[in-house]
């Protein structure tokens, strides 16, 4: 592993282009999908590697409830796989699981999955990974919005009191460090609704190659050009 001085406690990525992947290959979509999951498992032991403390990942977007069914099924049949399968690996690696997104609408069976898991890795100290599940930034700040003012509204804070350190309380990474690098595939120049409020001063990094194709050689070379950007955070 090279040595690096300057790792980002926290990277975030926007995996795209399983479905082209697939398509290229004369493969159906949910093969890009799974050769997908095999990225997400070179990248989360990469992180690991590294010393990256966060790794969140942007999985399952709100929007992607749009998808045929079939595909929506696929995906969801995925991801409790990658579950079960990674449990085993999350413990030995101690990496904790956590989840953003509108929970409640995935299926009884991946809640469950996800609820056991998280709770068993709770206490991990090696690295977080975050998957981002039936997740909108505009769902995540609006719900964030909605506690914010039914706490005004009952009076136990008053709305001047509302500064960026309590708005943050309040979204579902709260206790997250926003990340320092955000990670886009299939050289697509979108956020997509993705960690909104979070990437405010975030290194964006495109890479061309499909999500499948992202190993961990792909994650190195990204953080090397993170390395090489000058942050400033606004200032001289
Ligand atoms: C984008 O490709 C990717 C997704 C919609 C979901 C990402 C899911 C995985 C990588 C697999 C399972 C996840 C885990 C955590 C095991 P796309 O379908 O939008 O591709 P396209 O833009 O080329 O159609």
């Amino acid at each position: 592993m090279p040595d690096f001085p300057d790792i980002p406690r926290h990277i975030a990525v926007i995996m795209d282009g399983n479905g082209r992947w697939a398509k290229e290959r004369g493969l159906p979509r949910r093969e890009g999908h799974r050769a997908g999951a095999e990225s997400v498992r070179e990248v989360a032991d990469t992180c690991i590697e590294l010393g990256v403390k966060y790794l969140t990942l942007y999985a399952f977007s709100s929007e992607n409830w749009n998808r045929p069914e079939a595909e929506v099924k696929a995906l969801m049949a995925l991801l409790d796989r990658f579950l079960v399968e990674k449990s085993k690996d999350l413990k030995k690696q101690n990496i904790r699981l956590q989840a953003i997104g509108q929970l409640d609408r995935l299926p009884v069976k991946t809640r469950a999955l996800l609820d056991k898991i998280m709770a068993q890795t709770a206490d991990h100290t090696a690295m977080t990974l975050v998957l981002a599940l039936s997740y909108g930034g505009r769902e995540e700040i609006i719900s964030a919005a909605r506690s914010l003012a039914a706490e005004a509204v009952a009076g136990t804070i008053s709305p001047d009191q509302i500064d960026c350190t309590m708005f943050a309380s309040h979204l579902q990474t709260t206790g997250i460090p926003d990340p320092d690098l955000l990670i886009r595939t299939s050289g697509e120049m979108r956020v997509s609704n993705f960690l909104l409020w979070q990437i405010s001063y975030a290194e964006i990094v495109i890479v061309k190659k499909f999500w499948p194709d992202f190993r961990k050689n792909d994650l190195i070379e990204a953080v090397r050009e993170y390395q090489l950007r000058h942050r400033r955070f606004g200032a001289l």
